[in-house]
């Protein structure tokens, strides 16, 4: 996407100089800055401390990371393993960074030691160059599915859409998940509004997708978290569209703490819930969500402080809890797929069930006659 007339990933190689390159999101609205990632341990602390996140971008930032740590261990598998758990360990919940690390071992196992630089390299642009298509894709099917119900509302009503977090193209390589058809929408042309939840504690729908809707000009109005319930009985929201940090092959949606509340009123208004995810989002392993998708438990200190610009353009963060009161900070909640209308992926739209996505994805080897 473009950022001040010029187009960016949110990750990529500097080949030159043998170092990764990101746009570091914490300092995002208020200071766009791109930082350097020399070493694997820079890259490790890159993705735990959240100068990336989203699924795809810490995916891709994770295979650009294998590419530092093929070149750094020096023909030693032992080595090499080492440096992949440590970027395996940083995030638990998100499966896009098991995959990359996991895919780009797969790929050296099968490769010369003197030419591990130059494989994981090749295989660490291919897996953002995956994204950055997958992520098209999920556009293209979504434009169809948001067409159909725009044209089923009076003429000149905007589409109203709620989305909670940032499933933007922040959170992949370009174009995101959740926002990929409201990109495709707005361009096609299609009235559109989105609604943004502020997406407590680290506010990712007040920063950042309320960052990149006004970066595309797409209409749209942050509002407290709790708010979605009422917008919804008021008839203000046509369809939820949210991304996933991990789905399970049977349709159950790992995303940021307090997707699930929102999938209940939608539920409870009739109002279609669906989820936007490239298959490298799926959890082949894992039936059941709730009980077997490890939920990060984050630092108090998320809750216990805010960011944000004074009067004189400084970022400062303050206290803002009563001092001393324990805090408990889940990061993530599981929606069952029960309460998930679809699921938007590369290859179409499908029902969030075992037999939805094996029909999708075959390859997988789940049936896809339950
Ligand atoms: O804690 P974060 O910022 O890594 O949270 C993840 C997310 O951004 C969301 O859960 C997002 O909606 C899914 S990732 C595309």
């Amino acid at each position: 996407m473009r950022v001040d007339g010029s187009a960016y990933r949110t990750v990529w190689a500097d080949r030159g100089s043998g170092a990764v390159r990101i746009i570091d999101q914490r300092h995002l609205p208020f200071s766009f800055e791109i930082e350097t990632l020399r070493d694997v341990a820079s890259v490790a602390a890159a993705i735990r401390d959240m100068h990336v996140r989203g699924a795809g971008c810490i995916g891709a930032t994770a295979g650009y990371g294998m590419w530092l740590a093929a070149c750094e261990s020096g023909g030693s598998q032992e080595a090499l393993h080492r440096l992949a758990d440590s970027l395996v360990a940083t995030r638990p919940t998100a499966t896009n960074l098991a995959w990359a690390v996991g895919r780009q071992l797969t790929r050296l196992a099968g490769a010369p030691a003197d030419d591990w630089c130059r494989v994981a390299l090749a295989e660490a642009e291919a897996i953002a160059d995956e994204d950055v298509e997958w992520c098209r894709r999920i556009g293209e099917h979504g434009l169809r599915l948001l067409r159909s119900v725009a044209d089923s509302k009076p003429p000149g009503e905007p589409l109203n859409i709620l989305t909670h977090c940032n499933a933007g193209w922040l959170a992949f390589v370009d174009h995101g998940s959740a926002t990929a058809p409201i990109y495709a929408a707005h361009r096609a042309g299609i009235p559109i509004h989105v609604w943004v939840d502020e997406t407590r504690p680290r506010n990712q729908g007040a920063r950042l997708t309320a960052w990149e809707l006004a970066g595309e000009g797409v209409p749209h109005t942050v509002v407290a978290d709790n708010a979605g319930g009422h917008l919804m009985q008021r008839g203000m929201v046509d369809l939820v569209i949210t991304g996933t940090d991990r789905t399970t092959y049977t349709g159950d949606v790992a995303n940021k703490i307090g997707t699930y509340l929102k999938a209940l009123a939608a539920h409870d208004n009739a109002i279609p819930f669906y989820v936007a995810l490239p298959s490298s989002t799926f959890d082949w392993q894992t039936a059941d969500g709730i009980a077997d998708i490890p939920i990060e438990e984050r630092s108090g200190d998320e809750l216990g402080f805010v960011e944000g610009l004074t009067d004189g353009g400084m970022v400062a963060e303050v206290a803002i809890n009563n001092p001393g009161s324990p805090t408990a900070n889940p990061a993530f909640d599981v929606t069952p797929a029960r309460l998930v209308a679809g699921l938007i992926t590369e290859r179409g739209i499908c029902p969030a069930s075992e037999a939805g996505i094996a029909g999708l994805f075959p390859e997988s080897g789940k049936s896809e006659s339950h």
